[in-house]
């Protein structure tokens, strides 16, 4: 062979080396610059953890439903129950009766006209701070169905994909995984009253959302509830509410259901021999669950903050080598829930102006 065409061959070979390399290493880069792939994976991957813990791990799922699989929540990486839940008992016991039982007993259940079963919505309504998305997640731990806490933005997301096929697959993992409820939290941003103006795609998807939801009700052997909560009920789609025939209010509380809540809040906290309950209870009308939460939270830290005040706090920062005992503080009193510090600013109402006092 002549050496020119020897080299015409080396080059070549070179050429197509360097072409092959550039091509692998052109697609690595890109792979590695596409934010779907790697947050896909890793819906996927929790998806898939989730659902082997619940022992369903072997079911075949499309690569939508692998999404969607990934808000399935666990029972036991919930800490609420309706034990910790305060004055509503009322809302709790009907829970039971109308979404827990029928999900799980559907024998019971059935009658020849579809009368009885599950509804196959339920609303929980109120103003904010009262307790719905605590009574939906004490519902997730104890209803024994699997909950999907199914977060909108997941539905929207532009990365994952078509909206509508995501909407079709939460409904089909669903039947896969029934008894199932499908929870989802400030309902009213999702399925809000439609306008002209929506966007055509979110319009698409309540769309394909209800019909979805209608199939529910013509399957009588599916287990599926979908549960809403929401502090704008006033929001929300007509033809939505019509398809939540069970709706719950979950209010302000009163003057018994607050001293419930207390109850629950201060179990553990050492309190004072003369502490005025009722006395709290009559000077926290109007606050809300949270509200109670929040003023309970600042009254058992003055305690804390005095005994760390003598433990010399204020001079020493770290308390470094100071021996600390929590049986040397001492208990709540009612003074505690006023404003005792000025230093701190608290820009809610849940510190007891000091005129209330007598
Ligand atoms: N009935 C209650 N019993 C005990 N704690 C309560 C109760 N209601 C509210 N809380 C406390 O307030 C917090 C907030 O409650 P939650 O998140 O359930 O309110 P929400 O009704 O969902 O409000 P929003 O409408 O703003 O979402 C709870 O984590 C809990 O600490
Ligand atoms: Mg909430």
């Amino acid at each position: 062979m002549q050496p020119q065409t020897k080299k015409y061959i080396a080059d070549l070979a070179l050429f197509a080396v360097s072409q092959i390399a550039f091509y692998y290493a052109f697609k690595y880069i890109i792979s590695s610059l596409d934010p779907v792939k790697a947050k896909k994976k890793d819906a996927h991957e929790k998806g898939a953890k989730v659902l082997d813990r619940l022992g369903q791990g072997n079911l075949k799922l499309n690569e939508y439903e692998q999404v969607i699989a990934a808000e399935v929540i666990h029972p036991d990486d919930i800490k609420v129950d309706f034990n910790q839940i305060g004055g509503l008992d009322p809302i709790i016991r009907s829970l039971r009766e109308s979404v827990i039982l029928p999900l799980n007993h559907p024998d019971l259940f059935t009658s020849a006209g579809g009368l009885l079963g599950a509804p196959k919505g339920v609303l929980l309504y109120g103003p904010p701070g009262c307790g719905k998305t605590m009574l939906a997640k004490a519902l997730a731990k104890e209803s024994g169905a699997t909950f999907i806490n199914m977060h909108v933005s997941t539905l929207t997301d532009k990365w994952f994909g078509e909206s509508n096929k995501l909407v079709a697959a939460l409904f089909s993992l669903a039947h896969k995984v029934q008894p199932a409820i499908i929870f989802i939290d400030e309902i009213d941003s999702f399925l809000r009253e439609r306008r002209s103006n929506d966007h055509e795609v979110t319009g698409m998807m309540k769309a394909e959302f209800m019909s979805m939801w209608d199939g529910l009700t013509t399957g009588e052997d599916t287990r599926i509830i979908v549960l809403g909560a929401t502090n704008r009920p006033n929001d929300i789609d007509s033809a939505i509410l019509r398809r939540m025939p069970k709706r719950f209010a979950v209010k302000l509380p009163n003057d018994e259901q607050r001293s419930n809540i207390l109850k629950l809040m201060l179990e553990s906290t050492k309190i004072d021999a003369d502490f005025d309950f009722q006395r709290l209870v009559k000077m926290t009308a109007g606050f809300s669950g949270s509200d109670l939460k929040e003023a309970c939270r600042n009254a058992s830290m003055q305690p804390l903050r005095e005994y760390l005040r003598t433990k010399g706090s204020d001079t020493k920062g770290a308390l470094d080598g100071v021996v600390l005992n929590r049986d040397e503080i001492r208990p709540l009193r009612l003074s505690d829930f006023f404003k005792h510090d000025t230093n701190e600013e608290s820009s809610s109402h849940v510190i007891l102006e000091q005129e209330q006092v007598d």
